[in-house]
This record gives C-alpha cells, structure tokens and sequence, in this order.
C-alpha cells in the first residue's frame, strides 16, 4: 500500500487535500492522472448503466435537498455510526470496523501507542475488538454519532440565535436545553446528502410522467455525496467527501428476486469485464443481522485491498452493495409527502408501489481499487545487460488515464513534427494522447509503464520512408509496426472494441 500511495502523489493520481496548509484529514484531490482514471470509471459506469441500456436514464440531482427527505429517508434519526474512544492512544473509530480479538484474550499494546513506548497488556472485553491504531483493549463505552453534515440555508446564521437565546437557555436544565438548541438550529438546517439515492426516489414521479417508460425501469445518478465519517484511513477508501454512482431499479414485487440476483450478478461481473483479477473479488451475502432496516437482501461486492492494520495484511472491502430496498423508500416518502407513489398498471389495472433493486457504487473506492489491481513489479533486462525493477500499472485500455504516448525516437530530422501531426489526428479522434520526446526512448517507455499507459507510439527514421510507426504494447512490451494512418482505428478498437 505505502508504494502505491508514494506513486500516487509521484506521478499525479492522488494529492492529499490542501496539502500546502498541512493537509485536511481524509480529503483528496485528484492529479492529472486521478482525475482521467476516475472520468474513465465513471463514464465507463455511465456507458453500461445508462446509454447501453433501453430501461434506465439519468438525473442529476441537487446535492442540498428539502429536509424533510432526510425525515422521510430514516436519516436524521438513525443515520449512524457506534463511536469509540481508545483510551490509550485517544484515536476515535468505529466500532464496527474496529479489528476484532477474542473476548477475554490477553493482548500487548504499547503505552500511548508511541513505537517504544513501555509495554502494556490488557483483556479484550466482551464486545471482542481492539483500538485499530495501537491495539489496545481500554476502550470508552460506544455512542451512537450522526454522518451527517449540518449546514444552514437562507441568511440566517445560527450562532447569532444561539446568542440571542442566551438567557433562556440558561435557565433550561441539560435535556431541556439541547431540545432547544437542535429547535433553534432546525429551523434553517439543511444537511449535504448523504447517498445519491434518495434523489431517485424523490423523483420517481418526475420521471414516471416525462419519460415512456414502465417498470421495469431503472434511475441513474452519478455524483458526490458526503458524510462525517469517524474512521478514515487507507488513503480514498473512506472519506468525508466521496462520489457515488448508484441506480435504483424499479420492478414489480413479486419479480424483486430475480432482478435482486441479475443486478448481483451483473455488477460483480463489471469489475471483472475491467481488468479486476477475478480472485481478488467476491460476492458477500449480508448475515440477517446485518440488513439495512429496509433492505430484503444485500450483497457487497468486496476487493481485497492490501491495506495493512494492526493485525495483518490484506482486507477485503466494500466497493458496491447491491440491496433489495423493497417499496420501503417510495411508501416512507409518500407518507410524508403526502404524495402518490404508485405505479397504475394501463394492462392491468393494477396499482402497486415498485420494489426497488439498488446497485450502489462509489467512483472513489473503484478508482482505489482498479490502482491497487493495476499495480505490478517485474525485472526486466536492459539493452545494457542490467537487471531492473519495471513498475507497471496494468489498467484496463478502457480506463487508462492516457490512453496512448507518441515518441519521437530522436529529437532531429523532422521526427518531432511527424509526432506532432500524429498526435493531432488522435487528440481529434478522442483519444488522450501524451508526448514525450526527452531521454532515451527506453526510459520514456518506463514512464508511461508507471502511469498505465498500455501503447507507446514511436516515430522513427523508417517512418520518414514508408509513413509506419512502431506501437509498443505495455503488457508485452512487444512492438509491432503499423501504417500511421490507420493508428486511430488501430487505438479505438483496442481501447473501446469489447465494449
Ligand atoms: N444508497 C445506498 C448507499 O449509499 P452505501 O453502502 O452506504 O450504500 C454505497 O454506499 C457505496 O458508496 C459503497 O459501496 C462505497 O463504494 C461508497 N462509499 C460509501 N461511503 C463512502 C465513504 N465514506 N468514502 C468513500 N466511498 C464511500
């Protein structure tokens, strides 16, 4: 992980967030390199979900929404998460995701969680985890902590309220007081969302009535959601600000268990389609316990990520859930709408509120995910005869930052200007090109291995003579020579051809 992450900032995928001021925990920006990955993965997301489909469309919805959706939706009441304090080392984290110990083992932690510092032990308490940052068991009892982000909405500013009730407030005993205080502050809060999906539901009349279509029928969003998340690490694997790709799928219930399956199936198979080693994937069904309150069935589609923690090496995670929401989000919102969410049925005369099958992704963890797969070392031999290191990053073409280099092999005899007209026409053909015409031409090829590159096209004097270039396959490393004015053609069908 710690090479990934150094190669991340290196070559442009990933920055840490306002890095110059110190840095914001948990939050990233995306380098010239990050910002085409994630384009890719999501466009690629958008292609097979939306326009290579008849029976689902798009929307965009608003990021701030009426929050009353958020009464509706089960979120403002019960939207979090079980908080921990270490007492040793005083790191706050989730006690869901927390390392779990044995109940009642002897564990050894370090005073404070400092390397050196004396040697402690303790028993792990029945709740059976440990602090993930130095191992300790002197844990704080759990509390329940809402995800998420308040804001306020209109010229009013809260903390001037807050001021002015001053008096009245004091004279309030504790529980009075902060029933006060969160009437206060509701009557011009609003909350960033924190999923995508609810923005599906709330349109589903909208939708219904502009659009021909009948369930089944899916509603796509692409966009950012946010939540104040307790426990952040691993780099984008979880962070406050986060975008999601998600599709509600609307179907007659009494048919909600087989599109439950199709979708499972369907999106496990979409990250393999990509390049994701099949054996770093799996499919997890949810345990009973662990079901949403609305949800029927879930499964995740996890990775294995090589995340490192105090008990080892290599955790499988999240990367999309796929839930059967039932008719629990349109029934919630029509009761407090007041709205009608049903479908009426012309063939049958039949009223029904859909079930919903929810396929929900984040872009961020994807784009994690797809570089960590990517990742790969091998030892190569130069022309030289020496035994080097050769990092490759072997993305998919289809979600390759850059999708090809162009080369001059020397920087003389018209070669530059023959790469430049080449990279003309492809740039124009709407392939991202980069060119490269400083070192030796082997170096420059190692530089587009780091950033996944998977074609590297070389002009060369024989190029000057018969107008054919060499194109270098990253993977192979093998070059075969091919007319220049066939390149484009060439690219797209290997970029996009199985599309
Ligand atoms: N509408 C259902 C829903 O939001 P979720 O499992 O909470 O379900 C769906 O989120 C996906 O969004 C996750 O599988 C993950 O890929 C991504 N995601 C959720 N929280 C995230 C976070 N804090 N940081 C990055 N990605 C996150």
């Amino acid at each position: 992980m710690e090479k990934i992450v150094s190669l991340c900032k290196r070559r442009g995928f990933i920055f840490q967030s306002s890095e110059i001021y110190g840095g914001l925990k948990a939050s990233y920006d995306y380098g010239p390199l990050g910002v085409e990955l994630k384009r890719n993965i999501k466009d690629a997301w958008w292609r097979d979900m939306v326009h290579g489909r008849e029976d689902i469309v798009g929307l965009d919805c608003s990021i701030i929404m009426h929050p009353d959706v958020w009464k509706a939706s089960g979120h403002l009441a019960g939207f979090s998460d079980p908080l921990v304090d270490c007492r040793n080392c005083k790191e706050r984290f989730r006690a869901d995701k927390a390392p779990g110990a044995e109940p009642g083992a002897t564990v050894t932690y370090a005073e404070g969680g400092k390397s050196g510092g004396k040697k402690l032990s303790g028993t792990v308490d029945p709740r059976g985890y440990v602090c993930p940052v130095c191992g300790s068991p002197d844990l704080s009892p759990e509390r329940q902590f809402n995800l998420m982000f308040r804001t306020s909405l209109g010229p009013v500013d809260p903390l001037q309220q807050i001021a002015d009730a001053a008096g009245e407030l004091a004279a309030l005993d504790s529980k009075s007081r902060m029933a006060r205080l969160a009437e206060i502050v509701g009557q011009s809060a609003v909350y960033l969302r924190p999923e995508t999906a609810q923005g599906m539901f709330v349109n589903f009349r909208n939708v219904l009535d502009s659009s021909r279509l009948k369930p089944p029928f899916g509603i796509a969003q692409v966009g950012k959601s946010y939540r104040n998340e307790i426990t952040t690490s691993n780099l984008t694997f979880r962070t406050c600000e986060f975008e999601q790709m998600e599709m509600e799928f609307f179907c007659k219930p009494g048919t909600d268990e087989e599109w439950f399956a199709y979708w499972r199936d369907t999106r496990l198979e979409w990250y393999i389609r990509l390049g994701i080693h099949r054996d770093r994937l799996r499919l997890r069904d949810h345990e009973p316990s662990e079901l949403a309150h609305y949800a029927k069935a879930c499964s995740d589609v996890e990775y294995f990520f090589p995340f490192e923690n105090v008990v080892g090496t290599g955790e499988w995670g999240e990367l999309e859930g796929i839930a059967n929401r039932t008719d629990y989000d349109l029934k919630k919102h029509s009761e407090y709408s007041g709205k009608e969410l049903e479908y009426f049925d012309p063939d049958t005369q039949e009223h029904y509120t859909p079930y919903v099958i929810e396929p929900a992704a984040g872009a961020d963890r994807a784009a994690l995910a797809f570089l960590c797969d990517a990742y790969d070392e091998e030892t190569v031999i130069t022309p030289k005869g020496q035994e080097e290191t050769r990092t490759v990053l072997r993305f998919h073409p289809r979600i390759a930052p850059i999708k090809a280099a162009v080369f001059p092999l020397v920087k003389r005899d018209g070669m530059p200007e023959k790469a430049r007209a080449i990279i003309g026409t492809l740039l124009k053909e709407g392939i991202n090109c980069f060119y490269d015409q400083s070192g030796a031409v082997g170096r420059r090829y190692r530089r587009m291995d780091e950033a996944g590159t998977p074609f590297c096209i070389t002009v060369d004097s024989q190029t000057l003579t018969d107008d054919t270039v060499t194109i270098r396959d990253r993977d192979t490393m093998a070059q075969e020579r091919v007319p220049a004015g066939g390149l484009g053609e060439i690219l797209k069908q290997r970029i996009w051809g199985e599309k």
